[in-house]
């Protein structure tokens, strides 16, 4: 089996009755989706909210009861994808587009699970280029601000050649700063950039991680100690 499906398929595992359950976003978190749908057309219960216009859709596609934002207290489980993992388990995400939201869930849930094949386990983070989503407005300004703390970027584009938008609109520069040794110190530094809505670098909030292999096995790897 597919590494990526092998993970999603176990996560579902961590889904009970009357949660109310965080989708992600990218190919991995595809076949959760797929998972997930199977299990509510055979009877359990729960409902969802979505980081992305496409989870969403796919999910609704599947019969799985979508709720607004708006009438979420608490959400049990966000179940996402990630592109790099560091052994302290900080993430880089947002390869999809979509780490604004994904960044929002996770924050608003009880419990982050991280789903990925063995290929996303680095020892650092920064081989993978960081996502950063800025507002279009003055972007050129932003972009400079960006390479004056040591990265080369490039804006992602989309097929139509035009700068690639996300679900709410902003632009995403795809940051190489190569490895990066301290990842709570470069959160901080974007957040002080006034043209960055939110970056990839997920710190601390994931609580287990489930790694699909190649031969189909899957590993459950719990929280490290600090
Ligand atoms: C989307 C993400 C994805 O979770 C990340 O890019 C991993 O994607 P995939 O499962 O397709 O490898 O952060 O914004």
């Amino acid at each position: 089996m597919d590494a990526k499906r092998a993970a999603a398929e176990r996560a579902v595992e961590w889904l009970e009755d009357g949660m109310t359950v965080g989708l992600g976003t990218g190919s991995t978190v595809y076949h959760f989706i797929q998972a997930v749908g199977r299990k509510v057309a055979d009877g359990l219960t729960i409902k969802a909210v979505a980081t992305s216009v496409r989870s969403e859709q796919l999910a609704r596609q599947l019969g799985i009861p979508m709720i607004s934002f708006s009438d979420v207290e608490d959400i049990d489980v966000t179940i996402d994808g990630a592109d790099e993992v560091d052994p302290e388990w900080n993430l880089i995400k947002g390869g999809g587009g979509a780490l604004l939201r994904e960044k929002i869930v996770a924050d608003a849930s009880k419990r982050l699970i991280v789903i990925i094949d063995e290929s996303k386990l680095v020892r650092h983070l920064g081989q993978f280029p960081l996502p950063v989503e800025v507002v279009p407005f003055a972007f050129e300004l932003t972009q400079r601000k960006l390479r004056q703390l040591g990265c080369e970027l490039r804006m992602r584009m989309a097929a139509d050649a035009q700068p690639y938008r996300t679900d709410n609109g902003n632009f995403t520069m795809d940051c190489e700063f190569g490895p990066i040794e301290q990842p709570g110190l470069l959160a901080d530094a974007l957040h002080r950039i006034p043209g960055v809505v939110e970056h990839g670098l997920f710190i601390g909030m994931a609580a287990q991680v489930i790694v699909g292999r190649s031969d189909g096995t899957v590993d459950v790897l719990d929280r490290p100690r600090p």
